[in-house]
């Protein structure tokens, strides 16, 4: 998938600014070397820089890289796949907001992870969880039933924290922190519930004409819109493991 990046820096601050609490679990340290995997537009990126650590971004968009470098014109970052990547030289912890679920394979990226980490070094995560987005992927199902479109395959995987938690366990990492949560998350594009689909699922429903994606937001309204805004129903699996064999 690639992205349209000042787009997502326009009306998709959310998802950086959320990412910032997820920094008060990493606790970068100057003189540490720190990779940001899926760093995207590189904001995160830049404050874990800006508390003194070495950072490595990494991306597999290029647009996302090219964004990032406008922000952090000094620092490594690189366009590559988080299902195979390496670095030249162990890192002390990876960090990653909102992109693991965008990634097919989590049993590879663990392992590339855990290969670029240092023993003990740490893995700090968040991503959408198990009924992440359910309300809203289920309103654009009922729409294209209606209209009699075929039935979506949607691009993200959501784990359970048990499965992820096995997962980390099986590559070699220890699990310290652990937080499963719904937060729900307010909409704060131009074009709200469709503007959010366009941007985050867009392979899923390009073939879907515009008035079915009325017709999805129709069906959500009653629970996605309040307070004068749309929210969509994000549930969020964050931790920290550390890397033991
Ligand atoms: C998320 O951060 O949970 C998310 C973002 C885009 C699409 C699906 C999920």
């Amino acid at each position: 998938m690639t992205w349209d990046a000042r787009a997502y820096d326009r009306d998709f601050a959310f998802v950086s600014a959320y990412g910032a609490e997820l920094l008060d679990w990493l606790k970068p340290q100057p003189g540490e070397t720190v990779i940001d995997l899926g760093c995207g537009t590189g904001e995160l990126a830049a404050r874990i820089a800006a508390a003194g650590a070495t950072v490595i971004g990494i991306d597999s968009d290029p647009a996302m890289i090219e964004a990032a470098r406008k922000r952090l014109p000094d620092a490594d970052l690189r366009v590559a796949d988080a299902h195979d990547f390496a670095v030249e030289q162990p890192v002390d912890a990876v960090f990653s907001n909102a992109a693991l679920h965008w990634m097919p394979s989590s049993v590879e990226v663990l392992g590339c992870v855990s290969d670029a980490l240092r023993p003990g070094g740490r893995f700090v995560a968040e991503m959408g969880a198990t009924g992440n987005v359910a309300t809203v992927t289920a309103a654009v199902e009922q729409a294209c039933r209606e209209a009699g479109l075929a039935e979506r395959s949607w691009p993200w995987s959501f784990p359970s924290p048990a499965q992820y938690a096995a997962m980390l366990e099986d590559a070699g990492f220890e699990l310290r922190e652990l937080d499963f949560r719904d937060r729900p998350t307010r909409l704060t594009g131009r074009e709200g519930f469709v503007g959010w689909l366009r941007m985050f699922a867009g392979s899923a429903v390009s073939d879907v004409p515009p008035e079915v994606l009325d017709r999805a937001a129709e069906i959500a309204r009653p629970v996605l819109w309040h307070d004068r805004a749309w929210w969509a129903d994000y549930r969020r699996l964050r931790f920290r493991a550390v890397k033991v064999s």
